[in-house]
């Protein structure tokens, strides 16, 4: 079972745009879409670990600022003839609040 955290107010997270925070020590960056939806990945391309919450929002893929790979939301996969792949992170939206997977902490 999977503990959620409220992280944010949905109306928070700008339009084609991100918001950071910090995952248990991971830095990750959720996205809303134009249409609405909300993915988060963890805020590192998997090319040269590029912020990609500093990246454009297209459709539901984000375009890297430092060399324009672009990724994949869903997925966090590189799209096109580039390759790797950034963790996503379990994340959801409940009427105007986005809630995200607690993290996993490590049996003592
Ligand atoms: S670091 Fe993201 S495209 Fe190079």
């Amino acid at each position: 079972m999977t503990d959620w955290i409220d992280i944010a107010a949905f109306s928070d997270i700008p339009l084609r745009g991100s918001r950071t925070l910090d995952w248990g020590g991971t830095p990750v960056a959720i996205f809303r879409t134009h249409d609405d939806e909300v993915f988060a990945l963890v805020d590192r391309c998997p090319h040269k670990g590029g912020p990609l919450s500093q990246g454009i929002v297209h459709g539901h893929a984000v375009a890297c600022p430092l060399h324009n790979v672009r990724i994949a939301l869903a997925t966090g996969a590189a799209i096109g003839d580039d390759s790797g792949c950034t963790p996503t992170v379990p994340v959801r939206r409940d009427g105007d609040r986005v809630l995200i997977a607690m993290p996993v902490r490590a049996a003592a």
